[in-house]
């Protein structure tokens, strides 16, 4: 986890980035606010290490002389574009049925966004603070969007470890219609060709692996799968298109795209509870 960040921000947005600085210690993240002349892409080049800002279009996480946030306006053309027949994942986690659905691994919410606009009630669960920060922003941000405002009234965010919140609705009784898992899967790795065939990981997933840890110590969700399967009718894994099983556990139910594919796993007892 990291423990001290720089938050870059020019002197309009001072307020915001005090702001932001106050509800990410709340969260356990220290940060450490400088106010520069231009927050533009030429400063980003020239600090390149690990950082956050704040500008007019909120917090931002960057590194590399790269930008990132997870913007949930710019999915808007993807959405139009969705439907249930045409989304591989609309016919995996089968929201044609408009399911209640966890998904409990929420990273930049847009598999969340995209299930939420084709009808589920989604419950996006996050531990990773900063991540979970730039989500509720994005989340603020979208509220306000005529066209996304329907669907993230959708999506309610929870900040917590995954697999304490799946034990503690276990130890309730509670049962959903899906739980969603999209657990990290190391970059170089035995699939490595298939990787190689998707175009360039894009500029967001870059960031997004600086900020989580490395492959060694990576948490690969494998113990996610059987917590899910005590409360969910079906669980929805989805993994790189040759990757293996999560947890090992093989399933004859895929849906099998080109770069990624669904695994679903069904629990009867819960179908007919
Ligand atoms: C590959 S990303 C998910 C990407 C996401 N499906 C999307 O559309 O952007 C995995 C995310 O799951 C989060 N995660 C992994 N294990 C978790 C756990 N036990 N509890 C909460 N979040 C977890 C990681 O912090 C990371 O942000």
């Amino acid at each position: 986890m990291v423990s001290e960040l720089r938050l870059y921000t020019e002197a309009e947005w001072l307020t915001q980035a005090q702001h932001y600085s106050a509800v990410l210690l709340s969260r356990g993240v220290q940060t450490c606010i400088e106010t520069v002349e231009k927050l533009n892409a030429r400063f980003l080049r020239l600090n390149p290490e690990l950082a956050l800002c704040v500008d007019a279009e909120g917090l931002w996480l960057c590194a590399n002389g790269m930008k990132m946030q997870p913007d949930w306006k710019a999915e808007v053309g993807r959405l139009k574009r969705a439907s249930l027949k045409s989304e591989m994942i609309a016919r995996a986690c089968n929201l044609s049925e408009k399911p209640s659905l966890i998904d409990a691994t929420a990273g930049l919410g847009h598999d969340s966004l995209l299930m939420a606009h084709l009808g589920a009630q989604v419950t996006l669960l996050e531990r990773h603070p900063i991540l979970f920060t730039l989500l509720e922003d994005a989340k603020r941000q979208a509220a306000d969007d005529p066209f996304l405002a329907s669907v993230v009234a959708r999506i309610q965010l929870v900040f917590t470890d995954s697999a304490d919140y799946l034990r503690n609705c276990a130890a309730q009784g509670k049962v959903v219609d899906v739980v969603y898992l999209d657990p990290m899967f190391p970059q170089r790795d035995q699939h490595q060709q298939a990787q190689k065939k998707q175009a360039q990981v894009k500029k967001q997933m870059q960031l997004l692996h600086l900020l989580l840890p490395e492959d060694g110590e990576m948490d690969l969700g494998d113990h996610l799968l059987g917590l899910a399967q005590q409360i969910a009718k079906r669980v929805v894994v989805k993994r790189p298109r040759l990757a293996v099983f999560l947890a090992g556990q093989e399933t004859t139910h895929q849906w099998q795209g080109d770069a990624c594919r669904f695994d679903a796993y069904f629990q009867a007892n819960l179908n007919n509870g």
